[in-house]
């Protein structure tokens, strides 16, 4: 292909992506709201796969595309079975790109079935998990396609790349808390580098799950804290520090027990109408913890925090009394506070 056409195709792929990002509403949580202390959530399930992580594919795209890594045909492959395999078979679709999943060996008929319907492809993982990345890696080379690996790279790309969801945010209102959690690392570094960039007063939080690296090498200041056991809570907590993490960025971080985060989302969508991820639990969990702090310090104001993703996905597992059982994982210790927000 002439540059020329390559230039082209890059343009018009960069500008489809960029058309393609709807600001997601930021909503007042009346049953989490008290005592002069406001939660809002961000609600990004209404972007267009439905998840958080669609904002890191998207940057992710557009940064290969603008390093050129990404062109007419390149066949595009991810190493993961969740919402970052369906928000990629997404934008590769978009784009007319062939795409290729590596899903680990457990992922469920439903990911599959939405990777499937955006026209992109998957394959089983061979390694196990920890080697996830250097199979997507060896597939793309075989490929001759490009690999998009969100654990290294999405942090990096949000920070190359337009605005991210700090921007919607701090647009609408100025908190006195953000709280977030950690995954990739990027969501939190896009937070923090913004109230840097702007000055502004907000203090921003991460909540982490329990057998997470962040929280022990935030409080040792170990950047290579190793845990080496996966996270119960899907999308947030690793068991080795990522790249994305930016420890100086963050003001507090959260450790919160995975039965906790289970109570809190269950809490969410029984109590408070809102359609939660175990993720989006932990989160209600860390905003609870710094509202009733406010309130005894007598401050007034309000903390905006994320819904991540629909419950839905775990109506199988993390929903589910008998899977929840099979793991260890109880909500009932944690079941009458998560619901005390006085
Ligand atoms: C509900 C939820 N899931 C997952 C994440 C992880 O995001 P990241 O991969 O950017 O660290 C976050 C971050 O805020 C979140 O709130």
């Amino acid at each position: 292909m002439s540059a020329d056409r390559t230039g082209s195709w890059a343009g018009d792929a960069l500008a489809r992506i960029q058309a393609e990002l709807p600001a997601t509403p930021l909503r007042a949580l009346a049953a989490a709201s008290a005592g002069g202390v406001d939660v809002l959530v961000k609600d990004e399930t209404a972007l267009p796969t439905g998840s958080l992580k669609y904002r890191h594919l998207r940057a992710l795209f557009a940064h290969a595309i603008t390093t050129g890594h990404v062109g007419a045909g390149t066949h595009v492959v991810v190493a993961t079975g969740g919402a970052v395999a369906v928000a990629g078979a997404y934008l590769a679709g978009l784009l007319g790109l062939p795409f290729t999943a590596v899903v680990p060996a457990r992922t469920g008929p439903d990911v599959l079935d939405r990777i499937e319907r955006h026209g992109g492809r998957w394959r089983r993982a061979e390694l196990p998990p920890a080697a996830g990345q250097q199979e997507g890696a060896a597939l793309a080379d075989r490929l001759g396609g490009h690999f998009l690996d969100h654990f290294a790279d999405a942090d990096r790309a949000m920070a190359a790349g337009g605005p991210t969801l700090a921007d919607e945010v701090f647009a609408e209102t100025t908190p006195e808390w953000i709280v977030v959690g950690v995954g990739t690392g990027a969501t939190s570094a896009a937070v923090g580098r913004y109230l840097r960039r702007h000055r502004l007063p907000t203090r921003l939080a991460v909540v982490d799950s329990e057998s997470s690296a962040y929280f022990p090498a935030w409080v040792t200041g170990a950047p290579d804290y190793a845990t080496g056991m996966p996270s119960r809570i899907p999308g947030i907590g690793r068991p080795r520090v990522e790249p994305g993490f930016q420890p100086d960025l963050i003001d507090l971080v959260i450790p919160v027990p995975d039965g906790a985060s289970v109570a809190a989302m269950r809490w969410a969508r029984d109590t408070a109408g809102l359609d939660a991820c175990p993720a989006t639990g932990a989160n209600l969990w860390g905003a609870r913890h710094l509202a009733r702090r406010m309130r005894e310090n007598g401050t007034n104001g309000s903390i905006v925090t994320i819904n991540g993703d629909s419950g839905e996905a775990y109506r199988n597992t993390h929903l589910d009394a008998e899977w929840l059982r099979a793991r260890g994982l109880d909500p009932t210790p944690f079941e009458a506070e998560a619901g005390d927000w006085g």
